[in-house]
């Protein structure tokens, strides 16, 4: 029996948790053509999220397009990386792609290869002497001709849009924001996963994306959508669990997917055939977790100054959105002063362990949270 709770890569049908709402936001967005970030900390359930709404688009209406930026690392990869997912989006067959892809794009060379299992890949060239600026336009160009020519909606996905951030220059941010705001019938939805960077994106006014598109914060998933979740794939896999065992886990993972589907995960393996998980197997649970990353977490312990493991001790100690600059806080965790209590922060969120929140700030990591919890215990 292969345990019924997955993380670490996307999920989808049963494996997939609630989010009906954001579903239903995220297709709205899509028919209105919308430009939207979406953006949360690492491992919340963008992609899965955002890929299901792509799989449930009727499509005689729409061309979803998919572009992971991840690998990206210039303009030119920007283009390459983005033609090619347009290219695979219209055509199915190698020839097709290849036409597509050489009537679409005259500032890249494209090549169709032939995976083992038959579909086509494409990769693209570039001519020269390059001219970045026009390939980019072109490439961004490309999902309002598709929607002209087939009257269909065009929604292009740019996942891991933080990535363009490290980019040579802001050029490829300067095409984005004049090249998509005329298009009315292409849907453009942003994904990003460090929050901090995504919010300087949209509300730094000095960056061209400066509020060119609406934004869509993804926050955990709720408890009670858990527990029906849980139960069911408990069930499902011939064991059962104790509704204070599923109340335990989310108090611990604060409903964070990845972290909860990470938990459930071990309680699953802890649980016989045919029994019951129950809540006293949590600690256990919780134990193995926090054994198996002790020794990446005490490297990264290491690498702190002593204020920035003060200030990730107060909050992990203190209840969620404390204020972590007050006089309080300072002096309860001696950091002796806001400023020492600012610069640590500063340094964590750089580091993407912390994120900023409301005036607080969370431990992106809600193991490293607990391990921090225990080191300082007693
Ligand atoms: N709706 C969901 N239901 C259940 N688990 C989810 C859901 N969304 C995310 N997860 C869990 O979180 C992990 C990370 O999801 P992912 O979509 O890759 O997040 P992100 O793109 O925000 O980094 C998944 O592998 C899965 O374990
Ligand atoms: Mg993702």
């Amino acid at each position: 029996m292969v345990n019924p709770f997955q993380y670490g890569s996307v999920v989808s049908g049963d494996a997939f948790c609630n989010r009906t709402e954001e579903l239903r936001d995220l297709r709205r967005s899509c028919d209105n053509a919308e430009k939207l970030f979406v953006y949360s900390e690492r491992r919340l359930g963008k992609t899965s999220l955002v890929r299901s709404v792509l799989r449930e688009l009727p499509q005689k209406k729409f061309v979803a397009v998919y572009v992971d930026l991840w690998p990206t690392d210039s303009e030119n990869s920007f283009a390459t990386t983005t033609a090619r997912a347009i290219s695979l989006a219209l055509a199915s067959t190698p020839k097709q792609v290849l036409d597509t892809a050489r009537k679409m794009f005259r500032q890249l060379v494209p090549s169709v290869s032939v995976g083992e299992d038959g579909t086509p890949t494409v990769s693209f060239g570039t001519v020269t002497p390059r001219r970045p600026e026009i390939e980019l336009e072109e490439v961004l160009e490309a999902p309002a001709v598709i929607a002209a020519q087939g009257r269909r909606r065009v929604v292009v996905v740019f996942d891991e849009i933080q990535r363009v951030l490290e980019y040579e220059s802001d050029l490829t941010e300067r095409k984005l924001r004049s090249v998509t705001q005329h298009q009315p019938d292409v849907c453009y939805l942003f994904l990003g996963s460090r929050k901090h960077l995504i919010q300087k994106m949209f509300l730094d006014k000095s960056r061209p994306l400066y509020r060119s598109a609406g934004h869509y914060p993804l926050g955990p998933i709720a408890e009670q959508h858990w527990a029906g979740f849980i139960t069911k794939r408990f069930e499902a896999g011939g064991k059962s669990v104790a509704a204070e065992a599923i109340h335990q886990v989310y108090r611990l993972t604060e409903g964070h997917p990845f972290y909860t589907q990470l938990l459930c995960h071990v309680l699953w393996e802890l649980t016989e055939p045919g029994a019951e998980a129950r809540a006293d197997r949590i600690e256990t649970a919780l134990r193995i977790v926090l054994d198996r990353e002790s020794h990446a977490y005490t490297m990264l312990w290491e690498s702190l100054t002593g204020n920035q493991r003060r200030f990730l001790r107060g909050l992990a100690s203190e209840p969620r959105g404390v204020k972590p600059f007050s006089s309080e806080f300072t002096r309860r965790y001696g950091l002796r002063s806001a400023s020492n209590a600012q610069r640590a922060s500063e340094n964590l969120v750089e580091r993407d362990l912390v994120d900023p929140e409301n005036g607080s700030f969370v431990i992106v990591d809600r193991f490293f949270r607990l391990w921090i919890l225990e080191q300082h215990r007693g």
